[in-house]
């Protein structure tokens, strides 16, 4: 088969390289993949993942047999419907079900009437209306969230009613996030243990995989800014196997079904951002799509073949399909670029990978998000530069080997966090007690 994987960065990377491993996939194609996956052997086309009609157009020209469409924007905008139109199968959801993230008032508002646990909250389109209710709870923190996609910034957790204001203002008025904060959802401020669960949905069944958790700072200890995520860890130990039970009863069956009766089935990989609260598992975010960089830890442990489920999940045959992972763990550590998540810098040349954009010394593996091919070698091109994982018998074992690889790759003001699943190992020495 034919294969086009839509996007360029770790996580298309991972996807591309978990799918080479299907006898069924001789060709593999990237648009538009970037400099270190067409290194790594992945044939790369420039084609912007948000022009609709010049992917599907270069879909037919290829005659590609299967498009995985990885990436939330062109999901929202309706790749995959357009792929259908034109006769070719692709993994992932339409766009009136890719409204499971791109509309945080849909998504809220499915929890609340189909019973999911999330936080409470209420939707808003005059700034002042939705002052007068952070007001009238006068709980603080409170989260403010833009209604659309906004490349992961759109949430900001007010410490005080200054704060409240200054976000209602900027989301709603100033437009920082343009048309997506027209609407906001104000809700109100979990805390507990976050665990990222992606799950395999073909409209009907659910059959989630490892579980993660991400490193959503810029910096040790989670502070500084948010990010798109500066690593994860994967099993994520605050998810039991307790846990997972009532997660699959009171979330992702609820959730699968309600997306059926709300006649918009899911098809693809389900994103559940859960919160471990005193009150029990919550959802904080459905993402529509593959987590990134969940799946750089993600799907190094899965055992099954991934095009085998892919094309279930298309076909609604997933329940008769195994999705099975490996026992080990897997850490992946961010080699981020200096100022990221804000301004910095690009075209540094990276040093320390071999010709492939591969290390030489180490099995660990390096997923390419940022980088560009110049010279004959590979330099920066975005905030994530690159993500760097290691699979091994236990967590410890992971990330000793995640960070010594990490170690040999260096380009000027590389910037990565140095605790990445410090707080895991720390609950799972408490449950070793
Ligand atoms: P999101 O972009 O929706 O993933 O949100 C980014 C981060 O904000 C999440 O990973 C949480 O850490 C935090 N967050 C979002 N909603 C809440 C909430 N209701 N309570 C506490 N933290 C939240
Ligand atoms: N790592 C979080 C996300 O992919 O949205």
């Amino acid at each position: 088969m034919k294969i086009l994987v839509v996007g360029g960065g770790g996580r298309e990377h991972a996807i591309l390289r978990a799918l080479r491993k299907s006898p069924a996939a001789t060709e593999l194609w990237a648009a538009p993949g970037n400099g270190g996956i067409a290194a790594d052997g992945f044939v790369c086309r420039a084609i912007p993942a948000t022009d609709l009609d010049a992917m599907t157009a270069f879909a037919k020209e290829e005659a590609f047999d299967y498009v995985v469409v990885a990436p939330d924007d062109p999901l929202a905008l309706g790749l995959v419907d357009r792929l259908a139109e034109a006769g070719i199968p692709a993994f992932g959801p339409n766009a009136a079900a890719a409204r499971i993230e791109a509309s945080k008032v849909f998504s809220k508002n499915l929890m609340k009437q189909y019973g999911i646990p999330t936080a409470d909250y209420a939707v808003f389109t005059e700034p002042a209306a939705a002052l007068a209710y952070i007001q009238q709870k006068g709980k603080y923190p409170v989260v403010i969230k833009a209604d659309g996609l906004a490349l992961g910034k759109g949430v900001l957790i007010c410490p005080d009613e200054a704060a409240a204001r200054e976000a209602l203002h900027e989301m709603m008025e100033e437009k920082v996030f343009g048309a997506s904060g027209t609407r906001v959802v104000v809700e109100e401020f979990l805390t507990g243990p976050e665990v990222s669960v992606l799950a395999f949905c073909d409209g009907e069944t659910v059959k989630p995989m490892v579980s993660s958790m991400d490193h959503k700072r810029a910096l040790d200890n989670d502070e500084g800014l948010n990010t798109g995520g500066m690593g994860t860890i994967a099993p994520n130990p605050f998810y039991t196997p307790a846990v997972a039970e009532r997660c699959m009863e009171e979330i992702f069956l609820p959730t699968v079904r309600a997306m059926q009766a709300e006649g918009c089935p899911f098809k693809g990989c389900l994103y559940f951002g859960l919160m471990l609260t005193p009150d029990g598992p919550k959802v904080i975010e459905y993402n529509c799509r593959f987590g990134d960089p969940e799946t750089q830890v993600v799907l190094p442990l899965l055992h099954s073949d991934l095009l085998t489920i892919m094309q279930a999940c298309t076909n609604g045959t997933l329940a008769d399909t195994p999705v099975e992972f490996d026992k080990g763990s897997a850490a992946c550590v961010i080699l981020a670029s200096g100022g990221y998540p804000q301004k910095y810098p690009k075209g540094l040349p990276i040093e320390g990978l071999a010709e492939n954009g591969q290390l030489a010394q180490s099995d660990a593996v390096v997923y390419h998000a940022g980088t560009a091919a110049k010279d004959g070698g590979l330099v920066t091109a975005g905030g994530r530069v690159l993500g760097v994982t290691a699979t091994a018998a236990d967590l410890p074992a992971a990330l000793a080997k995640a960070y010594a690889a990490a170690a040999c790759i260096r380009f000027e003001g590389a910037h990565k966090r140095t605790d990445i699943g410090r707080r895991a190992l720390a609950a799972l020495a408490e449950q070793n007690k």
